[in-house]
């Protein structure tokens, strides 16, 4: 296949780095693989580090004192001190735990902080597009202590309404959980003015960095974020490891979310200290080779630049959003292109279920997502059961949007 510059990335170049791009499926036919909300796809140079640990220096961390755990636990509390850094966490390592995901690190505070400081007439204030990710996880959390869940209102053209905010986060407020980017509209939230708003009103904000972290550059400090949350796999790391930036006075105050092994610095009969910052929160053998091959994802993409690769994935945005707004029967949902929309498009095609639309795609070998992406009350919202989503990242071109378009041509066909 053909690629373009666009002007931000050498797209043709970093291709190169993916090797699975080259993978030819059904009738021989090469993968667009426009599926990068859910997973990106790996370089290389990551899967290099991967396999240099298994290879080279495979131990547990933390225990040992023979060479190759020394090896492994000094690069595995490095990957927590790059990662701080990739994110603008000025406190290295101690504000960086690693966790499985973003659900994890999600569901840990929720745990750790939500089960003991919420009570009855406490409020949480989630946004109307929040992944199931955080709106299931504070839901149930309210449940068990009896605090309420109000969320902020998202408006006609997709963004969150922020007189609304400003109304719900009050001073029964404890927590405001907020998506910076949205998996199903693309709207980039001001994560900034809710930070300030949260703690005007004496709250905590959490941000679900998801979809952030990996195509624009990422301030927590600048965010004033109390926590913040992200994953490997959609940032050209591996799957299985995400990180969680908590700032460390809250991070020393709270209780360890699991309990066991390394979180701990002294145990008796009757109880245990906690280990510091950030191994209070790692309990047991943690993704070593993951983590490590994390911060090498951090490198790659520091490499090609976060500015550019925003800059890459604004201008994909804004070709698919224009390519499919040529459609009458295409209803495309989130705001227009510009600086508050991610590099992704939800949409649907009249009278063909999101569900057929995805499984014609993938005859032309068109990899997209069709469901609620865990957005469910969203949908509801938008009054569909489900949409399809094309989602780009750094390896992605014009060329390959306009291959699904074609495909739609080829599904508007089939069923008119
Ligand atoms: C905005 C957002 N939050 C949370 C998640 C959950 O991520 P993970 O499955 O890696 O925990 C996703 C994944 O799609 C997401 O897009």
């Amino acid at each position: 296949m053909e690629t373009t510059q666009s002007g931000a990335l050498d797209v043709e170049r970093i291709r190169e780095d993916f090797p699975i791009l080259q993978r030819r499926v059904g009738d021989d036919v090469q993968v667009v693989y426009l599926d990068n909300a859910a997973t990106t796809q790996t370089p290389e140079q990551v899967i290099d580090v991967f396999g240099d640990y298994y290879r080279g220096y495979n131990a547990n961390v933390h225990r040992g004192i023979h060479h190759l755990s020394q090896e492994a636990s000094i690069a595995y509390e490095e990957a927590h001190d790059r990662m701080a850094e990739f994110i603008g966490a000025s406190g290295g390592r101690e504000e960086m735990v690693f966790t499985k995901n973003t659900t994890e690190s999600i569901n840990l505070v929720a745990y750790a902080w939500g089960l003991n400081e919420l009570g009855s007439g406490d409020r949480v204030v989630l946004t109307e597009m929040e992944h199931h990710a955080s709106l299931v996880t504070w839901q149930q959390i309210a449940k068990r202590t009896g605090a309420d869940v109000e969320y902020i209102r998202v408006d006609d053209d997709g963004r969150l309404d922020m007189d609304h905010a400003a109304e719900l986060i009050d001073e029964d407020t404890e927590m405001v959980s907020a998506v910076h980017v949205s998996n199903t509209l693309g709207t980039v939230n001001p994560v900034a003015d809710l930070a300030e708003l949260a703690h005007d009103a004496g709250a905590y904000i959490f941000v679900d960095g998801a979809q952030a972290v990996p195509t624009r550059p990422v301030d927590v400090e600048a965010i004033d974020a109390d926590f913040y949350a992200f994953s490997g796999h959609k940032m050209a790391g591996p799957t299985g490891i995400g990180g969680l930036y908590g700032k460390k006075e809250i991070l020393e105050d709270m209780e360890p979310f699991l309990y066991g092994g390394d979180m701990i610095t002294k145990v008796t009969y009757e109880d245990a200290t906690w280990n510091e910052l950030p191994w209070k929160y790692e309990a047991g053998t943690p993704l070593i080779a993951e983590g490590i091959a994390m911060a090498e994802a951090a490198d790659y993409l520091d490499e090609l630049g976060m500015d550019n690769i925003r800059t890459h994935e604004e201008q994909l945005a804004e070709y698919a959003y224009d390519r499919l707004s040529e459609f009458d029967d295409i209803e495309i949902y989130g705001p227009e292109p510009g600086p508050d929309r991610g590099g992704l498009v939800s949409f649907n095609l009249d009278s063909v279920h999101a569900h057929d639309l995805a499984s014609i795609m993938n005859d032309s070998a068109v990899a997209i997502r069709a469901g609620d992406h865990c957005t469910q009350p969203l949908h509801d919202k938008l009054g569909v059961a489900a949409s399809a989503r094309a989602s780009f990242y750094v390896y992605n071109t014009r060329e390959e949007i306009d291959v699904l378009v074609d495909a739609i041509d080829d599904a508007r066909e089939l069923f008119s």
